[in-house]
């Protein structure tokens, strides 16, 4: 039978599907919901300095083909999460987890990763760089600078293996000038993509949630191929020593094969993880494992990034 063995920077994984930041990972219960399922392990909800409240509700609806949310980053703050994610070590010292966090202005990135350099922390991060829902913020990925900035100072403070979270990229001058800002640093990984920013979802007359006017983040179905396309040109453009987990609009056992044939290392779940709850994880792996075998393809380096296209 196949088998779904995957590495991340040197970190080894016995599976390559896990949650997508945001989704079933808010506090221990949610996340030992997930460490216990067939997820190969977990990322937690994004971290800020201080714990948050998040937007007002309604913020999140789901829909047919996907979600939209504007939670705005409600989160427990980042003293829980390293805590949290210590315990969930001690009790299984082999099993590497993702810590996700971000900055809500420029001063809260040296704080941060000061904070998590001088912790017990010895997983991987993931940084934030794409959340579409704090009201007044924007997108800090779609400004080219300001990526740079931060991740010079973030990587001059931390040197323990980080990635981070894309928002997706529409236009490939925009895939060489992001890929080019992040080959300069000694990024572990890169995670594509976050939600759709700024979509609108309609329910009778009425917009589907509350804040921003009814704008959030849209994910699931509707932004697979937006995922894939994400996958596979920064896959071409990145180093090579930059893993990529694509996240985007996974719902079955195909959806994860399709991701690694455009070169994922990993893949997140997050709107069919919110639909199905962590159960998901094994339907997933067994439809994975399902398509491997009937193709005679033993493990996942035997077809990750050999997508071809018609001559
Ligand atoms: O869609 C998203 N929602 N992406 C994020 O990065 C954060 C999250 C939220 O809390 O709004």
């Amino acid at each position: 039978m196949a088998e779904l063995t995957t590495t991340i920077g040197g970190f080894h994984f016995n599976n390559t599907i896990m949650n997508g930041a945001g989704v079933w990972c808010y506090d221990r219960k949610e996340l030992s919901a997930v460490d216990t399922s067939a997820a190969a392990t977990f990322v937690t909800k994004t971290a800020t300095l201080a714990p948050r409240a998040g937007n007002p509700k309604p913020r999140m609806a789901a829909t047919d083909l996907g979600s939209i949310n504007s939670m705005g980053l409600p989160n427990k703050g980042l003293d829980y999460y390293l805590q949290v994610v210590e315990e969930f070590h001690q009790a299984n010292p082999e099993k590497p987890y993702f810590l996700s966090t971000t900055g809500t202005s420029p001063d809260d990135f040296g704080k941060i990763f000061t904070k998590i350099a001088a912790s017990n922390f010895s997983g991987l991060v993931e940084l934030n760089l794409s959340c579409p829902n704090v009201v007044g913020k924007p997108q800090i990925a779609y400004d080219f600078a300001a990526v740079e900035r931060i991740l010079t100072q973030v990587t001059g403070i931390y040197h323990g293996p980080l990635g981070v979270k894309l928002p997706p990229y529409f236009d490939l001058v925009h895939f060489q000038q992001i890929a080019d800002v992040l080959n300069q640093f000694p990024l572990t990984f890169v995670n594509t993509i976050n939600s759709v920013g700024n979509g609108l979802v309609i329910q009778d007359e009425t917009a589907a949630i509350a804040p921003k006017g009814g704008l959030g983040g849209i994910g699931g179905g509707y932004i697979k191929p937006m995922a894939l396309a994400n996958v596979r040109v920064l896959r071409q453009l990145l180093k090579p020593e930059i893993n990529i987990i694509g996240t985007g609009g996974v719902e079955t056992g195909r959806d994860v094969f399709e991701l690694i044939l455009c070169g994922a290392d990993m893949v997140g779940v997050a709107t069919q993880l919110g639909k199905e709850g962590p159960k998901v994880f094994a339907r997933l792996t067994e439809e994975l494992t399902a398509i491997m075998d009937a193709k005679g393809y033993k493990r996942l380096s035997d077809f990750r990034g050999k997508l071809q296209v018609p001559e």
